[in-house]
Parts: structure tokens; sequence; C-alpha cells
């Protein structure tokens, strides 16, 4: 976990996501943090009246584009390497993020400011990942894997 600054806004972050939703496999998690952190870092920027300075949202959403692509990148080739047999419907989920994220860059890339609604609405966007579809895998991974149940099978005889 990366050191946070000790703000009042950091040390109750708005987002987070439940122990339920940890996946346990490689770096998933800590990058599913990170995501968090960076939408956390966002709101914690936001002033009296909920806005944004647009210039500091462009920037911070340029990062948090780069930090989803290497993720999905990443939890793919995981994904891959255990012959996740929902993967083809993941890669959609990812696709369909990424498209969401980049319309969010695309709406917000003249604004002089920008509602702290827009990181609720990345939040939500995030979850589709995070939440709803990484549990599947999350669940794949706790299933017993066809060479267990071989060897069950075998041991049985
Ligand atoms: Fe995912
Ligand atoms: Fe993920």
């Amino acid at each position: 976990m990366s050191t946070e600054p000790a703000t009042a806004e950091v040390a109750k972050p708005k987002f987070f996501l439940p122990d339920a939703a940890l996946v346990h496999h490689g770096h998933i998690d800590e990058d599913h943090r990170e995501l968090i952190a960076i939408l956390n870092g966002l709101l914690a920027q936001a002033d009296q009246r909920d806005m944004l300075d647009g210039a500091l949202f462009r920037d911070t959403l340029q990062r948090l584009v780069a930090r989803f692509e290497r993720h999905f990148r990443e939890e793919e080739a995981a994904m891959a390497a255990l012959d996740y047999p929902d993967l083809a419907a993941h890669r959609q989920v990812h696709s369909s993020v990424m498209a969401r994220v980049v319309g969010t860059q695309r709406d917000t890339a003249n604004a002089a400011e920008v509602g702290a609604a827009e990181v609720h609405n990345l939040f939500n966007l995030a979850l589709d990942d995070l939440l709803r579809a990484d549990l599947g895998f999350k669940t794949y991974l706790a299933a017993p894997q066809p060479e267990d149940r071989i060897a069950a099978s075998a041991a049985r005889r």
C-alpha cells in the first residue's frame, strides 16, 4: 500500500472496496487499490462547490486511463494463463469501461471546471471491472480445477 499524505480526505477515503471484493490473485487487488486511490485523490481536490479544476482533472484522467490500460492487459494475461473460460466476455467489459472512460475524456476536454459527479461516474465505471466482472474470476479461482477433479476421481478408483 502506498504512503499517502495524512489529510482528512485521504484518512477517510470516499471510495473503497470491501474485503469481499478482493480477488487474491497476482497483483489484481493492488491494481484495484491504485485505481481507487487515483479517484480518491481526484475527489480530494474538489472545492466547496464540489467542482474540480478542468486541467487537473484531465491530467489525472490521463493517468487513470494509462493505469486502466495496464491493469486490463495484465489481468487478461493472468486469466489467459489459467484458461479462464469467460475471458472473451471479460475482455468486452474491459473494452466497454475503456470506451466510457475515454468518452469522459472527450466530454471534459475543454471544460474549465468539472463536477465531482464525474469522479463518482468514473468510480461506477471502475466497479464494472473491480466488482461486477472480476468476482466471476474469483469464483473460477475458488472452484476445483479440472486437474484436481481428475486426480480426485483417480484417487477414488
Ligand atoms: Fe477485469
Ligand atoms: Fe480488474
